[in-house]
């Protein structure tokens, strides 16, 4: 099933999402859900949050970046109630987009590197960390379980004129070939 994307100004995107457990009612659906509707959507990566649920759980396939780093081609991974221990490395620029937010895209600092703890769609467990752009997108991705968007991250001079193309994609003034609920 495609879910509709949650789109900005929908209150599921600003709060802290849920742990989840094992038994989580109809789990392995809903995370073939989050495949078919994160490829249907064209994203990179996609939060529970963004359709419409509050769980601590996202996916990602980096395979479409392949191109601007090789060893994304394996990265396709579920992220269960992760959590991030710790960041390393430079605060790097990184032009960031979101399918919650259509057609804006900002560069957005974060640091270089990351360890997250986490659980795989079979409840295994894992300690690792990731550097480039797939530490880039976890980061992004995670951000979303705490309610937190890649706009409220940019430069405080940018987000004056931001404000504006906000309140008008809230309001659905864009046009995108994907599924989308707006906020009632
Ligand atoms: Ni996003």
């Amino acid at each position: 099933m495609i879910y509709p994307i949650v789109i900005y100004g929908s209150p599921v995107l600003r709060k802290v999402a849920e742990k989840i457990k094992k038994d989580y009612p109809k789990l392995d659906q809903f995370i073939s859900d989050m495949w078919e509707t994160m490829y249907y959507s064209d994203g990179l990566g996609l939060a529970a949050p963004q359709v419409g649920k509050s769980i601590r759980l996202f996916v990602i396939d980096g395979a479409p970046l392949e191109e601007d780093e090789p060893k994304l081609k394996d990265f396709k991974k579920v992220f269960i109630n992760p959590k991030i221990i710790e960041r390393e490395g430079e605060d790097i620029p990184y032009n960031e987009g979101c399918l919650s937010i259509p057609l804006l895209r900002e560069d957005v600092i974060r640091p270089e590197k990351v360890r997250i703890e986490y659980y795989d769609e079979l409840f295994n467990f894992y300690d690792e960390w990731y550097d480039g752009i797939a530490a880039r997108v976890i980061q992004h991705e995670y951000d979303h379980l705490k309610g937190i968007l890649f706009t409220d991250k940019v430069a405080p001079i940018k987000k004056r004129l931001l404000k504006g193309k906000l309140i008008s994609i809230s309001k659905g003034k864009f046009a995108v070939d994907y599924k989308v609920r707006l906020s009632k």
